[in-house]
């Protein structure tokens, strides 16, 4: 395991209090988590989770955490997730395992967001890891279009767009919510607040992988310790 990850999110853990309504994250960093809650959960931590993917459900309930419909509660407490990349004002990209969409639902619906990852997820400016962009199917070259203008406009480096596939090589990789990625190299996102906007107003997005004024607090995971970062 890493062990890096695996401090950041047994810090994360100190965020969590018993009654809470938790959003769970997806990814290799958001499943140590779930492992972690999952221990304290045998030992009388009393929470409920929302999983944001099917994978984190089968984590979850192979933890022993107790889910809840995401359609029968009134408030999320708290979402611990992990993120693809973080630029110091903690906008982040997300979507590196295809859950983007379930995953800023229940950020957004959130009261806080707290992020779990290894130093390597540091940058100074988003893009160099390719941005997933969640799209409908239909018309999916028509849309492609667009995000590569709406990239372009905004000022990325690079605009390039290549449809992700699944690893069975079976076709085109299908979302939990039926949909394909587009991942986006862009090398740089100078404005990743603009490039966010012209994205998600482009009918054939579904959402796409900037997290912008989500995150609350940053958790980087080192070998030995690890740091917290709040906004
Ligand atoms: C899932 O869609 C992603 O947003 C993950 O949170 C992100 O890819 C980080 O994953 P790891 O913790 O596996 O690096």
């Amino acid at each position: 395991m890493n062990v890096a990850k695996e401090n950041a999110a047994i810090a994360a853990l100190e965020f969590v209090r018993d009654g809470m309504i938790l959003g769970l994250g997806s990814g290799s960093t958001a499943e140590i988590f779930i492992d972690q809650l999952g221990e304290r959960v045998a030992g009388g931590l009393k929470i409920q989770g929302i999983p944001t993917s099917a994978r984190t459900a089968e984590c979850a309930i192979e933890a022993g955490i107790p889910l809840v419909d995401a359609d029968k509660v009134e408030k999320i407490d708290l979402t611990v997730d992990g993120a693809d990349e973080v630029d110091p004002a903690f906008s982040l990209i997300k979507g590196g395992g295809a859950c983007l969409l379930r995953e800023k639902i229940i950020a957004h619906a959130s009261s806080k967001m707290v992020v779990i990852v290894d130093n390597a997820k540091l940058v100074d400016t988003l893009g160099a890891f390719p941005l997933p962009i969640e799209v409908d199917p239909f018309a999916m070259a028509l849309t492609a279009e667009k995000i590569y203008q709406a990239l372009k406009d905004t000022g990325c480096r690079e605009a390039q767009t290549v449809l992700r596939q699944a690893k069975d090589k079976s076709g085109p990789l299908v979302t939990d919510g039926g949909h394909w990625i587009l991942d986006s190299k862009c090398e740089l996102i100078p404005s990743p607040v603009e490039t966010a906007r012209a994205l998600s107003q482009i009918p054939g997005v579904m959402e796409h992988g900037l997290f912008i004024d989500l995150a609350d607090v940053i958790i980087v995971g080192e070998v030995d310790h690890a740091k917290v970062m709040e906004l």
